[in-house]
């Protein structure tokens, strides 16, 4: 049975989130705020409610002559409102034509932010008429549903309000806040509502998936991760199977073992299943769950090592994708794939020089056990691609430094070995912001990860590390399986405030892999 906790170790808090999103064809009676977008050119003004008081669109077109607010994208600017209305944002939604779901995916974070530091529980978002020739309705509003949870998210769990000495009671939090997009004209609203609904799950489920990723390494352990599974899939209606250490030894996957050794946590497997509608095709994704990743023998340096809390995010990004693919009720079969364990130092550590016989019974010489994400990852995949033969099958992992040096924070790195899933996952990337750029994956990058003294090693010389991370995973995905892999080590989190993603965890993978199940469809 794994372990679940150790003393000093408290349990998870469980992820809540304290915002709504509704779309509706007029403004609501009484709002703390009235929100209508302001391009940089043109018109200005974004029209689209029919009703809006005269006196605000006075008011409104008075502001917008200032010099100080200019429409940027991501810009608000906050003026007392007239009647019912208590206050009006203006929200910057730059150069009309360049006005893409993005755009209003920023737009609705910049309101969710501030909107979290102010008395505001009802807010109405105007969707604007005028819109880009290129954005439809149910796009800008999507891009708006998920950019108002994305930009309410914080992870605060471990930081409790502190209660001085005789001060008073915190009064209660209050109710959710509440965001109406209103959208007038009677056929966009139609085609609109759905979008609403999937970019609200979407939104919620990447928060979710961020904030199990920032949840520290001592609290969100190999343990905690697996309950956490369990727990999730009850509540969203998910088949959960655990494959725990001794079932792993039984099935031969000495990679995950040996990466797991030394840590007090066990190591486990984790298999999510969403089953989908009759005879439809199963879409397999892998997530690279190294809970705490310490180098191993191999340590890394001190400096910055506390963000390697983070080595779990393409894990955390297969649990929200979980949630989502649920809660949408998505036609596909979709397998969700953990390989869980804490990449730690003592003496069962496993050792550089060592030899490992992974599951596909391939071996690898450990030439550096810090390049431990590829061995969890190739016992997950092989594993996967035997048991369920999926259709395709994707993973997502915090792989490399290197792939932050070549991309940095922008793309995720790509590597495929089928031009159609390349392709598919490029244009979801688009689609939903989580951009990703191939890599390539020539046979002639294949002797860089030739063993010496086994069929393979795990990392070779200083030269593109994200390709050999590639390269090396290949090796336990048969020829035939269509395969991605995402090496997102540079987008997984951000150092600062970055369009609708704030410092911290980003849940790159969710909204893209929603939106290659919405594209690959039955296929
Ligand atoms: N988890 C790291 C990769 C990483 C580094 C993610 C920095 C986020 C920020 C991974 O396990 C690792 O240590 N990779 C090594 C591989 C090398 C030893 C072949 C790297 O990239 O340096
Ligand atoms: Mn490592
Ligand atoms: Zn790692």
């Amino acid at each position: 049975m794994a372990k679940t906790s150790t003393g000093s170790t408290p349990a998870p808090i469980p992820f809540e989130q304290r915002v709504r999103v509704e779309a509706a064809a007029k403004i609501p009676p009484a709002l703390d705020a009235l929100v209508l977008g302001v391009y940089e050119d043109g018109d200005r003004v974004a029209q689209g409610a029919a009703d809006l008081p005269e006196e605000l669109r006075l008011l409104v077109e008075e502001i917008i002559k200032l010099p100080d607010f200019k429409g940027k994208p991501g810009a608000v600017h906050n003026v007392p409102g007239r009647g019912t209305i208590k206050r009006v944002v203006l929200a910057g939604l730059g150069k009309r034509d360049q006005a893409d779901a993005d755009v209003f995916r920023w737009a609705g974070a910049a309101v969710a932010r501030l909107v979290r530091g102010l008395e505001i529980h009802r807010c109405g978002l105007v969707l604007p008429g005028n819109l880009a020739p290129g954005t439809s309705a149910p796009v800008a509003a999507r891009g708006l549903a998920e950019g108002i949870l994305l930009g309410a998210h914080a992870y605060e769990q471990m930081k409790p309000a502190v209660k001085k000495p005789g001060a008073a009671e915190k009064k209660p939090a209050t109710g959710p806040v509440l965001f109406t997009i209103i959208i007038s004209e009677p056929q966009a609203l139609r085609d609109s509502m759905e979008p609403v609904r999937a970019g609200a799950i979407v939104g919620e489920a990447t928060n979710y998936a961020r904030t199990l990723a920032s949840t520290p390494g001592n609290v969100m352990h190999p343990g905690a991760v697996v309950a956490e599974a369990r727990r999730m899939a009850r509540e969203f209606n998910l088949k959960c199977t655990v494959i725990d250490a001794a079932e792993a030894k039984k099935l031969g996957m000495n990679g995950l073992l040996a990466v797991g050794e030394a840590s007090a946590y066990p190591p486990a497997l984790v298999i999510l299943e969403h089953t989908g509608g009759r005879g439809a095709k199963t879409l397999a994704v892998v997530g690279k769950t190294v809970t705490f990743d310490t180098g191993g023998i191999s340590i890394k340096p001190a400096a910055d090592m506390d963000a390697m809390k983070y080595d779990k995010c393409g894990g955390m990004a297969v649990l929200g994708l979980m949630r989502a693919v649920s809660q949408l009720r998505l036609p596909n079969r979709v397998l969700g794939v953990l390989p869980i364990a804490e990449n730690a130092v003592g003496g069962k550590a496993y050792r550089p020089g060592g030899s490992v016989t992974m599951a596909n019974g391939k071996t690898v010489e450990i030439t550096n056990t810090d390049a431990e994400g590829r061995l969890i990852l190739a016992d997950a995949l092989s594993y996967v691609c035997q048991t369920y033969q999926p259709r395709a099958v994707v993973d997502m992992a915090t792989l490399t430094g290197g792939v932050i040096v070549a991309l940095g924070g922008v793309y995720g790195g790509l590597f495929s070995n089928n031009d159609e899933l390349a392709q598919a996952l490029e244009k979801a990337g688009q689609a939903s912001g989580d951009w990703l750029w191939r890599l390539p994956l020539h046979p002639r990058y294949e002797p860089l990860m030739e063993g010496y003294h086994a069929n393979l090693q795990n990392s070779g010389i200083r030269e593109a590390h994200p390709v050999q991370g590639g390269i090396f995973l290949q090796h336990f995905v048969p020829a035939d399986m269509p395969w991605a892999h995402l090496d997102i080590a540079g987008v997984a989190t951000t150092k600062k405030e970055d369009r609708y993603i704030s410092k911290g965890a980003s849940g790159f993978g969710v909204r893209l892999l929603v939106r290659l199940l919405e594209d690959y469809g039955e296929r």
